[in-house]
């Protein structure tokens, strides 16, 4: 069957692709809850990246906006993202995704560790996934890409905020206002270390 659009023919292969990660996901989750009586994240989205964003994005790239292009040169088309209590559950969701079978792990950051200069704090995860589905390169089993972002309640509040702030050009006092999200970010990431420490001592004291 004959499809249109950027990602053409595999845009069904993605939905299926991204919908079984975020499947095991859950599954692992189940499965932690059950042995440890507590949530590994608190709840977990995902998209398939418009084409409308991913033609822009090959633009600024400098490349041809065609399929290939989008499912090799641009590695979030599959988006995941994993939103925790605590720092620590971050760690072993990463953990996890690295034992799920078929997933290869193609590039980490950790803006936990290493934040962004103006304040971003997440774990990046570029995945290599293995679909029983042909890729673009005409493989079977096919390959694709899935981005996986893992941060705090916290973090993805901060996250939230700022993404608006810098598509809302005309605000005024930008250079205050960077400040003002950076240090915000700096207070949130200590809390989020204390309530780390906090949860240790009520554990302990059980
Ligand atoms: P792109 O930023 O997507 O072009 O890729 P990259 O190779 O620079 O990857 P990076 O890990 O820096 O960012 C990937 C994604 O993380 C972005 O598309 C955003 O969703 C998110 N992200 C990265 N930096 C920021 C930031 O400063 N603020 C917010 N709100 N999100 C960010
Ligand atoms: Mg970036």
């Amino acid at each position: 069957m004959a499809q249109t659009g950027l990602y053409g023919f595999f845009r069904e292969t993605m939905q299926q692709i991204m919908n079984r990660m975020t499947g095991q996901i859950e599954e692992y989750g189940r499965a932690y809850e059950a042995a440890h009586g507590e949530k590994l994240y608190e709840h977990l989205i995902c998209r398939i990246k418009s084409e409308e964003s991913a033609r822009e994005k090959l633009c600024r790239l400098g490349q041809t906006a065609d399929t290939w292009h989008a499912l090799r040169s641009i590695t979030d088309t599959i988006g995941i993202r994993i939103v925790c209590l605590f720092i620590d559950d971050v760690y072993e969701n990463v953990r996890q995704i690295k034992s799920i079978p078929g997933c290869s792990v193609v590039r980490e950051k950790d803006y936990i560790h290493n934040a962004k200069p103006n304040g971003y704090r997440s774990y990046h995860m570029i995945l290599e996934v293995e679909a029983d589905e042909p890729d673009v390169d005409g493989n079977t089993p096919g390959h694709y890409y899935v981005e996986i972002q893992l941060r705090t309640i916290a973090m993805d509040t901060w996250a939230a905020l700022e993404h608006e702030i810098k598509y809302k050009k005309s605000i005024e006092n930008q250079e205050l206002i960077i400040q003002e999200l950076r240090r915000c970010a700096n207070e949130l990431a200590a809390c989020d270390v204390s309530m780390q420490t906090l949860k240790r001592i009520i554990r302990e004291g059980e």
